[in-house]
């Protein structure tokens, strides 16, 4: 029997959804599998697991090319291999990632792990603001069918990863190109879309749920009003669940049928999973 841990980072679903499927995939396979949202462990945790793991996978959404920050912070601080440990990379993307797993796979490989999988998976968008209003998410029978696609793809990595079979994408000059290009803005961007987040008083029920599920604190509250700090990743899930859309991104965005806020893969969708 291996043993198998899967750490991911997801900002609204699409990433815990890949993780869960996998690791449900990986169950015939005779592989024991753990599996952790990065935001709800701690340093010595994660040693004290890996020293015990044959295959380790990480996964995240990926913006601009890269990792979001908290995955990217999580790599720092990672443990370096203990032997023989393989790594799969996974990460989520609405269109396109370039070279995304492979760059992030090579961080890993400077710790000694043997880098086995480096995978994209497409998943639903997630970012639909004014300033990116080309491609809107769907919270509809659309994103049904893409998960439909995307899940023979999971269970496809699952048997390579447990027949051992190396499957690296993005290694072309077309996937360079493209993430180095992206990589090159994608920090900028964040730092001046995450400046524009404004709460429309009016909508707000003081209801505490983006202070709550918000992966950095970034949100507070302070004379019956919130206030967002400067340790935004861009993540959307605050604006993505308020149960009110009382968050805003973006004059249009009080526009919620303009544009409609990313509730999550597949109906019934409950964010709380990706805090527990
Ligand atoms: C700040 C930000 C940047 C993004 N950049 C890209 C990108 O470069 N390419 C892409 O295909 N999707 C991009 N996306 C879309 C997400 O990667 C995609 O919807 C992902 O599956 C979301 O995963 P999650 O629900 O686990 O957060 C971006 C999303 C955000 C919020
Ligand atoms: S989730 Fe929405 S309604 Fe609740 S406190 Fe935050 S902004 Fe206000
Ligand atoms: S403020 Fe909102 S978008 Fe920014 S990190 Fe927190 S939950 Fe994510």
């Amino acid at each position: 029997m291996k043993k198998t841990v899967i750490y991911y980072f997801s900002g609204t679903g699409n990433t815990w959804w890949v993780a869960t499927r996998l690791a449900e995939a990986l169950q015939p396979h005779h592989h024991q599998v753990s599996i952790h949202s990065i935001e709800t462990l701690m340093l010595e945790d994660v040693s004290a697991e890996l020293s015990d793991i044959d295959h380790v996978v990480l996964g995240f959404p990926v913006y601009g090319s890269t990792a979001p920050r908290p995955m990217l912070d999580f790599i720092h601080t990672f443990p370096a291999a203990n032997g023989r440990q393989t790594i799969t990379i996974f990460a989520t993307q609405a269109l396109a990632s370039g070279d995304t797993a492979l760059m992030i796979s090579r961080m890993l490989a400077q710790k000694g792990y043997l880098v086995q999988q480096a995978r994209h998976f497409r998943m639903m968008n997630n970012l639909h603001l004014p300033r990116f209003k080309f491609y809107p998410p769907k919270n509809d029978y659309r994103s049904e069918r893409l998960l439909a696609r995307t899940l023979p793809r999971v269970v496809d990595l699952a048997r390579e990863i447990a027949t051992g079979k190396k499957h690296i994408t993005g290694n072309n000059p077309l996937g360079h190109l493209l993430g180095g290009l992206q990589r090159r803005h994608i920090d900028a961007l964040i730092i001046k879309a995450s400046a524009e987040f404004r709460v429309d008083q009016k909508r707000c029920i003081l209801c505490g749920k983006c202070l709550r599920i918000c992966p950095t604190g970034n949100i507070r509250r302070a004379q019956e009003q919130l206030h967002f700090a400067k340790d935004c990743v861009l993540c959307l899930r605050c604006y993505s669940h308020c149960p009110t859309a009382a968050i805003l991104l973006g004059e249009g965005s009080a526009d919620v049928h303009k544009y409609p806020r990313y509730k999550g893969p597949g109906p019934g969708f409950n964010v709380d999973v990706l805090i527990k």
